[in-house]
């Protein structure tokens, strides 16, 4: 039985003193709660060191939301993997679609730093997802696989142990508009599905696949009860310690 996973992706949110505030929040929130799900927090690197010294007792984990592919060097502005590693991240977040459109990352940039994640034993949680002309278009499915195969690329079953993959639908994303759960269960379905055809069943059942577009306390139970969907990937409901801490009771 997989278990649900719950992130907050906090994006370019929260100065040092908000980080502060909204983790001694949640872990108010969570005190004396009995919940099954893990939690994962991903603020901005520079309050990664900070939000790990505040987490020390708390069940809840560490991410980051992005990581270059570089080791060490002339790389400016960059963060390598070992450099997470160093302040206590266990999980970042790669391919999100923000870095792909925004930032203009490509499948192939993703799947260096999938690579370089894995090997300096971050564990990726890889961000699929496809954008409203694609999906009415009724391209999503090539789209999801075009991106889940690119991304994977030239890694094996053994070496993606701790993957998480997450489907963003573009579209649902900051938008307040959630994919349905039907909508979001069948690409759930499908990627794994995929997963099973390129590596194993074995491998495909185990995996951890998070939803991530417009999840918020309200809408979290109906589409966490989905068979596919195994967490969600919460960007504005995590930045209020309340709606963040019903969302992994919710799971
Ligand atoms: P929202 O929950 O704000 O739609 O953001 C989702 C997201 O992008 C999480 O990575």
């Amino acid at each position: 039985m997989r278990k649900k996973i719950i992130a907050g992706n906090w994006k370019m949110n929260n100065d040092i003193s908000a980080t502060v505030n909204l983790i001694s929040e949640i872990k108010k929130e969570l005190s004396g709660k009995n919940v099954n799900a893990d939690a994962i927090v991903c603020p901005p690197f520079i309050n990664l060191e900070t939000a790990k010294a505040l987490l020390k007792d708390s069940p809840v984990k560490l991410g980051a939301q992005n990581v270059y592919f570089e080791e060490s060097g002339a790389f400016t502005g960059e963060i390598s993997p070992s450099m997470l590693k160093s302040v206590g991240c266990e999980f970042v977040i790669l391919g999100h679609s923000e870095r792909r459109t925004i930032l203009g990352e490509s499948d192939q940039i993703i799947n260096k730093k999938i690579k370089a994640s894995i090997k300096n034993l971050l564990k990726p949680i890889f961000c699929v997802g496809e954008t409203l002309e694609e999906r009415e278009k009724g391209v999503t499915f090539k789209i999801i696989e075009r991106q889940i195969r690119n991304g994977l690329e030239g890694i094996s079953e053994s070496e993606l142990e701790n993957l998480i993959v997450a489907y963003e639908p573009v579209w649902a994303i900051g938008t307040g508009k959630n994919a349905t759960p039907q909508q979001a269960q069948e690409v759930h379905q499908f990627i794994r599905g995929l997963i099973a055809k390129i590596y194993s069943q074995n491998f495909a059942d185990q995996l951890v696949i998070q939803y991530g577009g417009s999840v918020k306390a309200d809408n979290a139970k109906e589409l966490l009860s989905q068979p596919d969907i195994d967490g969600a990937l919460v960007g504005g409901a995590c930045l209020k310690a309340e709606s963040f801490v019903k969302i992994i009771e919710a799971a």
